[in-house]
């Protein structure tokens, strides 16, 4: 695509053009739009009893200290999910909190090993999670597609059993993932897995420098040849993993609030989202896990550019831009976006 231009908004109108251009969201993790209002319904539904007394006391266990801390709630909410409807009816909500933020198409992050351990079958996940895509694509002009993760805290060979289990389905979802426990799993574990995920024609992306080092990056390109990183924040301890990043433009998929919320930065005003892009960086905001980091893909723009003096309208239309150039769609449906993206800073101009 063509550089940007840089159409002029009033400073005073920033709040409301972040909220109303159209943007792609690239890093969402289904299981992560679990509200805790949904969590209890869904339990009530299939005749659980959750380990907390209310909702209230459920949001209240949401202080996390890193992403471990996350992880472990993050999984125990996720175990109500037992039945095509509640797969649907999570994405679905999901959806909609998209539609209200002019989220055009969202590429959705699902992880099956955390319900086929439960003995959920793998076609129950995505039989409910494409039923959604559908339904938000009908009802809500939302495009969605779905991007399988490995869990990377197990093994290589339940990767591989996962994969197989998800054939019958391959036209189902576009890409695969990797995430979870970061620290002491290396992409390099799943260069087996992505190489055959390579040969069968699926998108790759994956979690790397969220918590762990420049060099999980490295290994993300280089032993899985990701198209995106995800998270990616921790490149610029690495001036030569950053140029290459620049010239290859490979986008990063930026969570500032998860970033915060797991205390990958103590404070949003040390956030380095305004410095990844003045490094030519192709990155991009998303909301991770919203319903745990205190909000979804808007309150995410709205808080980096409260607390980021740096950030203006260029910067805003930067990253919206910059969210469809990272998708994984056809170039002539990007066009359409861009267009759309143009149309509403013209209405925002002075
Ligand atoms: N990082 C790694 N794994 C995850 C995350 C995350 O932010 N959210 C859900 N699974
Ligand atoms: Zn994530």
């Amino acid at each position: 695509m063509n550089a940007p231009a840089t159409p002029a908004v009033p400073h005073h109108r920033l709040p409301e053009l972040l909220r109303a251009m159209p943007k792609a969201e690239l890093h969402i993790h289904i299981e992560g739009s679990l509200e805790p209002e949904l969590i209890f319904a869904l339990a009530q539904r299939n005749g659980l009893t959750l380990p907390y007394a209310s909702v209230e006391a459920l949001r209240a266990a949401y202080a996390f200290t890193d992403l471990q801390s996350f992880l472990d709630i993050y999984y125990a909410g996720a175990s109500v999910l037992l039945k095509e409807e509640d797969f649907f009816d999570m994405a679905m909500a999901y959806f909609e909190r998209a539609a209200a933020d002019h989220v055009v198409h969202a590429e959705l992050f699902f992880d099956p090993q955390t319900h086929t351990e439960r003995g959920v079958p793998f076609g129950t996940v995505i039989d409910g999670l494409t039923r959604a895509c559908e339904t938000a694509e009908r009802t809500l002009g939302v495009s969605g597609s779905l991007i399988l993760c490995f869990l990377r805290h197990l093994s290589e060979e339940a990767a591989f059993a996962t994969l197989e289990d998800a054939l019958p389905y391959r036209t189902r979802f576009i890409g695969v993932g990797l995430d979870s426990s970061e620290k002491g799993h290396p992409p390099e574990k799943f260069a087996r897995v992505f190489a055959r995920c390579r040969e069968l024609g699926l998108h790759l992306v994956a979690h790397a420098g969220e918590e762990g080092p420049p060099a999980y990056i490295w290994s993300a390109l280089d032993d899985l040849h990701v198209e995106r990183i995800d998270h990616g924040v921790r490149c610029v301890e690495d001036p030569v993993l950053v140029a290459r990043l620049a010239a290859e433009r490979v986008p990063l998929t930026v969570c500032p609030l998860s970033n915060v919320k797991l205390c990958v930065y103590p404070t949003m005003d040390q956030h380095n989202l305004a410095a990844l892009l003045d490094l030519g960086l192709c990155a991009t905001v998303n909301s991770d896990d919203p319903a745990y980091f205190g909000g979804y893909i808007n309150q995410n723009f709205i808080e980096t550019f409260d607390a980021l003096p740096q950030l203006g309208s260029e910067q805003a239309y930067k990253l919206a831009r910059n969210s469809f150039e990272a998708s994984f769609v056809d170039a002539g449906v990007k066009a359409g976006w861009v267009k759309r993206l143009d149309d509403c800073f013209a209405v925002f101009a002075d």
